[in-house]
């Protein structure tokens, strides 16, 4: 999976139409985010971060905002666009890190900000160099693009299911090992109330990745936005085939073998691994919840500015996004946001 979707030259994140790029994401991709469906996410994004300036944070200065995962600079623009909308002093001093380790992605983005700047954006290679003293993180559908580790339910045991090559065929393979030693204390935590045949995954990567991402700030929040569960929900026995699934022109599959480097592969999210990783690095769960209400609450300024206003070709067609971001029939209940906090000096 890492190699479908990251290898330098050939992964689905690292090109787009034969060479080095980022995908389209949206309509003439192949999924939908909430970046895509257009500014509104940012536009209300724009709006939490400046409570939780004022609020939380009482108007401190310097103030980062750090994405990870921030793909071509959507998210960033709509953000630092919405936080001159709202009219937050926030704007005027505010820095905006995008953290984008792959050098030649990097590259890419920087010429691509360069070419259309927008006061206050830059592009770091690593967390660690998007370091500040007070500040939010936020990423939007980057732990579902993490590579993750099959485990599968067989003869009354876990086993892992790993990729093989078929020489006869020059294709790869499924082959089932045995679970590796550092995975057993999180299969024997399961249980075996599994039906035969149960397939699952987890995410080791989300461990060392918060290992880097907690210390980004002294002060600051986290906000993790993307599908998933808590754990109990996760690995229900009556999820038997599964979260990992691909994506290829707007039609999902479960066959992580067919179009390689051409379809994103995805798993939903393990909060509670999340949340339990997140602990270990002192950060504290400040909130859980779906996009619905978390934008719901985020909108209220912006909702309130709105009344008693004949609503604008712009104001409808944002008041479309909105329904769209929030409706629990289509982004509201299935995406959800788990805050995390270092609020202590
Ligand atoms: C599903 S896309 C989401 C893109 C965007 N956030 C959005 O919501 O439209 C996942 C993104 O995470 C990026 N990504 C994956 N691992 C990353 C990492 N370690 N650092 C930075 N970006 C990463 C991928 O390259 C891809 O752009």
């Amino acid at each position: 999976m890492d190699l479908a979707l990251y290898h330098p030259e050939w992964g689905y994140y690292s090109r787009r139409d034969g060479g080095p790029g980022f995908r389209e994401v949206g309509r003439e991709g192949d999924f939908f985010t909430s970046v895509s469906v257009g500014e509104t996410f940012g536009l209300l994004l724009a709006h939490r971060i400046a409570r939780a300036w004022e609020l939380d944070f009482r108007k401190e200065t310097p103030f980062v905002i750090v994405e990870q995962g921030g793909h071509d600079g959507r998210l960033a623009r709509d953000i630092l666009t919405g936080l001159e909308e709202t009219g937050t002093p926030l704007r005027e001093q505010v820095e905006y890190r995008i953290v984008e380790p792959r050098p030649a992605l990097r590259g890419i983005l920087e010429r691509k900000i360069g070419e259309n700047p927008i006061p206050g954006l830059t592009v770091v290679p690593s967390l660690e160099a998007a370091r500040a003293p007070v500040g939010v993180f936020l990423c939007n559908e980057l732990l579902d693009a993490f590579p993750v580790d099959l485990l599968v339910f067989e003869g009354g045991c876990w086993k892992e299911r790993r990729v093989g090559w078929q020489a006869i065929h020059s294709s790869p393979c499924w082959v089932t090992a045995p679970i590796r030693p550092e995975w057993t204390p999180f299969t024997e935590s399961l249980g075996t109330d599994f039906p035969e045949g149960y397939l699952t995954e987890i995410c080791p990567a989300v461990d060392a990745w918060m290992q880097d991402a907690a210390p980004l700030f002294d002060r600051g929040l986290w906000w993790i936005i993307d599908y998933g569960h808590e754990r109990d929900d996760y690995y229900l026995p009556q999820r038997s085939t599964g979260t990992l699934r691909t994506y290829h022109q707007h039609r999902a599959g479960e066959d992580p073998f067919a179009h390689p480097g051409e379809q994103d592969l995805t798993a939903h999210v393990d909060f509670t691994r999340v949340e339990e990783a997140a602990t270990r690095g002192g950060l504290a769960r400040r909130l859980f919840t779906d996009q619905h209400h978390f934008l719901i609450e985020a909108a209220r300024p912006w909702l309130l500015s709105l009344e008693g206003m004949r609503p604008d070709p712009l104001t409808v067609k944002r008041l479309r996004q909105f329904q769209t971001l929030t409706h629990p029939g289509m982004m509201g209940q299935h995406f959800k946001v788990m805050e995390l906090a270092k609020l202590d000096a």
